[in-house]
């Protein structure tokens, strides 16, 4: 995307603010005039006080130079209010898109890309936009004042403007090529930072990880690495930006020497007036001195544009479309769920995660999936919510393609009960209640209980409103479980999905877990990602899975004697349960 077509967009946001821009404009062009007038008004002020010693003037003059600031002063702030007004309102708008446009993002785009990269789109490039905006109109009111000053300037003197004009495309030219390496720098800058923001992010989400392999002195060299980069980065664009101002200050002493020669020989010869003299410097030093701080303009107007066009980039992007949905409504019960020819490729993968995949699961039923770590089974759970679609071959519910059903529908039809999920960091209320409707206390302790929560939550200082601390850290393993399964309860679904534990908990806390979960499951249709030992022998179905494929599914002891992968996975993974399992029946 060029730099006027990003612009162009910018305006266009900028649209339904179109009769506050008008009237920034035009007071814009009241600052340029009132500064014309100043220097116009150097003259009379020149020649009347201090070469004649007209006293009449004495009064006159000074009111009307307070006039002129007032009314500048005036037209400067309301331009500048409007401007930003219209701009904070914009950016609010920018940073509202990009966030329904990213929350309706596939998964798999969460998966591909990186987090911190997102958050800095949303969080800091907005932001740049948002100091860019004003600076535009600082600019027209730049650029219409030198205009005018260049009116005043060839008003007082013809020949002297044309000696000055001469050092104006240096001048020009020198901006023009420090902005392209501000630009540059900018963006190096800006993908730096969303380069830390997503180290960050990776590292304190694996702390643990961190901290267990003792790694930190060699995270800290990874980090310091790219740290150095952007300080080398921030420090290059900083150099270019501090240049700006002092070379156009140069080039206004070389302006001003050479006014002052040419303009002191007029003068002298009496062609000019020393007044039409000095109104003609002041209109050259009030040219020059805002150019010096175009810098920080162009800066802040280079940044923005990056900003955009990061921002436009992401909102435009083809290969980033929102998820595709059906048309109808999921609601009638369930009555069976089919997988016919299912095969299923990773987007970027070249080997198959799933290959001709056939099962069904029938209303009330429990069908276990096993297999080795890597055989697929998450996957299954993806292409069931349509989290990823399958490269070929139908999932059907009811006798419908999932696909034609309506995301929300389908996705309200399914709850999926996983280890490792986070709690967000609100009330553990909000947490239980999560995407589905306000209830009443009492029906949320029944639901609690039923998940075995209720005496742990009632316990914590201040109950049903105790606060989970980020990433649920303030809870157990056990606890965060079964507030989750209290959610599951909760929305009801028609099918439920269950992803069991692979390390168990303490004992008391994984015989409550197992708890929680056999009331959930009671009178539903699951599947269930197995790691139990009770729960394959449960099942009514065991669907065997191997490096993508379906090695065999029945029931236990059918598996037991006919599938070979069957026995190995029961012996290696299943048989310690064994004591477990009669402990369970026990209690
Ligand atoms: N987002 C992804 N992109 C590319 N490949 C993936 C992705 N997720 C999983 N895979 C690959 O797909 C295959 C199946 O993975 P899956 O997560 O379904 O295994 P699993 O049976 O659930 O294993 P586990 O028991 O370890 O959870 C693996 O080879 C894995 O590397
Ligand atoms: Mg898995």
């Amino acid at each position: 995307m060029n730099k006027l077509k990003v612009l162009k967009r910018l305006f266009e946001l900028l649209k339904p603010y179109k009769s506050r821009l008008i009237t920034a404009f035009l007071a814009t062009i009241g600052v340029s005039a009132t500064t014309g007038a100043l220097a116009y008004v150097i003259k009379p002020i020149m020649n009347y006080i201090f070469v004649n010693k007209e006293s009449q003037y004495l009064y006159t003059l000074p009111i009307a130079v307070i006039l002129i600031f007032l009314i500048r002063g005036v037209f400067f702030i309301y331009q500048n209010y409007q401007m930003t007004f219209c701009a904070i309102k914009v950016l609010g708008q920018l940073r509202s898109l990009l966030y329904q446009k990213i929350i309706r993002l596939p998964l798999e785009f969460f998966d591909q890309s990186r987090v911190g990269y997102l958050m800095s789109r949303i969080v800091n490039d907005v932001e740049l936009i948002r100091r860019g905006i004003p600076i535009i109109n600082t600019l027209a009111q730049r650029a219409i004042t030198t205009l005018v000053l260049i009116g005043v300037a060839f008003y007082q003197s013809f020949i002297l403007t044309l000696c000055f004009l001469i050092v104006l495309p240096l001048v020009v030219y020198t901006n023009y090529y420090i902005n392209k390496k501000l630009r540059k720098f900018s963006h190096k800058r800006q993908s730096k930072v969303a380069d830390l923001s997503s180290i960050l992010q990776e590292i304190f989400n694996s702390m643990m990880v961190v901290k267990s392999a003792a790694t930190e002195t060699k995270e800290i060299e990874k980090f310091d690495r790219e740290n150095r980069w952007l300080e080398k980065i921030t420090l290059k664009r900083e150099i270019y930006n501090m240049m700006n101002a002092p070379i156009i200050q140069i080039c206004l002493g070389i302006g001003m020497g050479i006014v002052l020669l040419f303009g002191g020989s007029l003068v002298i010869k009496g062609e000019m007036t020393p007044g039409g003299l000095f109104s003609f410097l002041t209109a050259l030093i009030l040219i020059f001195r805002p150019l010096g701080k175009v810098g920080d303009a162009n800066i802040r107007i280079q940044e923005a544009i990056v900003g955009a066009e990061r921002v436009f980039s992401l909102l435009d992007s083809p290969d980033i479309k929102e998820e595709e949905t059906g048309k109808i409504e999921l609601k009638e019960p369930f009555q069976e769920l089919i997988f016919k020819n299912v095969y299923f490729t990773y987007p970027g993968s070249s080997e198959p995660a799933l290959k001709n995949i056939n099962f069904t699961v029938k209303r009330g039923q429990k069908v276990a999936i096993i297999g080795p770590s890597g055989a697929g089974k998450s996957t299954i759970v993806k292409l069931i919510t349509q989290f990823y679609r399958p490269t070929k071959g139908n999932i059907l519910i009811n006798g419908r393609d999932i696909s034609e059903f309506t995301l929300k529908s389908l996705r309200k039809y399914i709850s999926i009960v996983t280890q490792g999920s986070t709690l967000f960091n609100t009330s553990i209320r909000e947490n239980i209640l999560y995407g589905t409707e306000e209830i009443d206390d009492n029906k949320l302790r029944e639901v609690a209980s039923i998940a075995y929560a209720d005496s742990f939550i009632e316990n914590l200082p201040n109950g049903y409103d105790t606060i989970v601390r980020e990433r649920g850290s303030a809870l157990s393993e056990g606890q965060k479980q079964r507030i989750i399964i209290a959610r599951a309860l909760l929305k009801n679904p028609e099918l439920l999905i269950l992803d069991e534990a692979t390390s168990a908990l303490d004992t008391e806390s994984e015989f409550l877990v197992r708890k929680a979960i056999e009331n959930l499951l009671k009178g539903r249709t699951a599947i269930i990602i197995a790691h139990r030992l009770t729960t394959i022998l449960n099942a009514d179905k065991i669907i065997v899975l191997d490096r993508g494929e379906i090695a065999d599914q029945g029931i236990h002891d059918e598996l037991l004697s006919r599938c070979d992968l069957y026995k190995k996975l029961y012996e290696l993974e299943f048989a310690s349960d064994v004591e477990d399992t009669e402990y369970a029946h026990v209690l």
